[in-house]
């Protein structure tokens, strides 16, 4: 083997891991070793190199990520620029056969590890890109990285995207620091747009906040689920945030739609998403601003039932008292939503974090379920699909887990 490449010795557990496809190299006694000036790194298995990854020594948790296991290392690390175009391109590709544009406007145009380009999303967001950088590695290529996705985009889907309506989001700290998203254009530090999803319109803020106002990953969700939302004359949106799932309900015709959220500001940003649609009445809206907590209390003392209620919480929130995790959140909240579910009806209940495995999630509420005697049982399987798929042997990159629940 060439002398000069980084090679180092990797954790047995991580070579097993890498072998099953799990992209990532966590932070370990091995990891510390590797020089934190090598961009690139070999892990080697027993002396023999298996693996060429992608190192970030920065990054608090995740220090190498896997870039290829096939071929030469040596000539993979010369032609790593020329690799990195073909994925995207292969990455775009795939998007535009699946002709997701015919139905939204946005959409993940490349999704991290799952297209071989690990912690990079990029959004199309009508005519805008968010790029989302989940490791420094990047900070080295960002300029190839924009120049070859703009020529890449606008090629594979006759788009005309200038650089002006390129934003960068530095995600590598996870959620501490929530930096905004900054445009390419020095002179720009926020954008409003309208993006039409399944013929709804909503607002989407650029440069404004962590988040956008649209959860694009949810949105092959929400499309699997039309017809349930067809079926159903009233809708009941937990953490409704902007309230994507809310104008999807009155774009279905359901008649009677509460949406619940702490954030008043974000019910603002819901009502005015609604007010952008003509045919959408606000008359068979109701925003209550408060915690999910209060909600189910207040709901359930007006006797009020759904046919359709979707819980989306973030993985950990506060309701101003104390901190608490959703899945724990759930042994409270699950039997006061089960009381508020109409005869026949269905409760859609998400988890959005890397650190609980589905299966975790599914054993943790049918022991809910068994506890409280619910009468529930565990339908139909959400989760990452169509333009944000994920990998086999790796549960984090499948971060968002949804399961319908309906009467036993
Ligand atoms: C993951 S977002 C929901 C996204 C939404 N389902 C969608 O698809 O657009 C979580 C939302 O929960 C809200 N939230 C956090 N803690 C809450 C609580 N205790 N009660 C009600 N809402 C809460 C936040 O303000 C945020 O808007």
């Amino acid at each position: 083997m060439n002398k000069i490449l980084p090679a180092y010795d990797v954790h047995p557990i991580t070579v097993k891991m890498l072998r099953k496809g799990h992209p990532w190299i966590i932070k370990d006694k091995f990891t510390e070793k590797f020089h934190p000036r090598d961009r690139f790194i070999v892990a080697k298995d027993r002396r023999r190199p298996f693996a060429l990854l992608i190192h970030d020594p920065r990054h608090k948790h995740v220090k190498a990520r896997l870039w290829a296991t096939q071929g030469d290392f040596g000539s993979k690390i010369k032609n790593f620029r020329k690799d990195m175009v073909q994925r995207i391109q292969k990455a775009i590709t795939k998007r535009k056969q699946k002709n997701i544009l015919s139905e939204r406007q946005n959409f993940y145009l490349v999704f991290g590890e799952a297209d071989q380009l690990p912690g990079v999303h990029v959004q199309y967001l009508n005519g805008e890109l968010l790029v989302q950088f989940y490791s420094y590695f990047w900070d080295a290529y960002t300029d190839y990285f924009i120049d070859n996705l703009l020529k890449t985009t606008n090629k594979v889907l006759g788009l005309e995207i200038f650089k002006g309506n390129v934003w960068i989001q530095h995600r590598a700290d996870g959620d501490s620091k929530q930096q905004k998203a900054k445009s390419l254009d020095p002179n720009i530090s926020f954008r409003k747009v309208e993006v039409q999803e399944f013929g709804v319109n909503y607002n989407v803020e650029l440069g404004k906040h962590y988040d956008c106002g649209l959860y694009t990953d949810m949105a092959a969700i929400r499309r699997v689920l039309a017809k349930d939302f067809e079926n159903s004359n009233s809708f009941l949106n937990l953490y409704s945030y902007t309230g994507a799932f809310s104008l999807f309900a009155l774009k279905h015709g359901v008649q009677d739609v509460v949406s619940v959220d702490l954030s008043e500001k974000y019910l603002e940003q819901l009502e005015q998403n609604i007010a952008l649609n003509e045919e959408l009445d606000p008359s068979h809206h109701k925003s209550m601003a408060m915690s999910t907590q209060d909600a189910l209390q207040k709901l359930k003392e007006e006797k009020k039932k759904f046919d359709l209620i979707v819980s989306d919480p973030p993985s950990s929130s506060s309701d101003g008292n104390k901190r608490t995790n959703a899945l724990q959140n759930y042994e409270k909240e699950l039997p006061k939503m089960k009381d508020l579910l109409a005869e026949g009806g269905k409760l859609l209940i998400f988890l959005n974090t890397r650190r609980v495995t589905r299966n975790k999630f599914e054993s943790k509420i049918n022991d809910i379920i068994k506890k409280n005697n619910l009468g529930l049982k565990v339908g139909k399987k959400l989760g990452l699909s169509d333009d944000c798929p994920y990998l086999k042997g790796f549960p984090e990159g499948a971060y968002l887990k949804g399961l319908v629940l309906t009467h036993d």
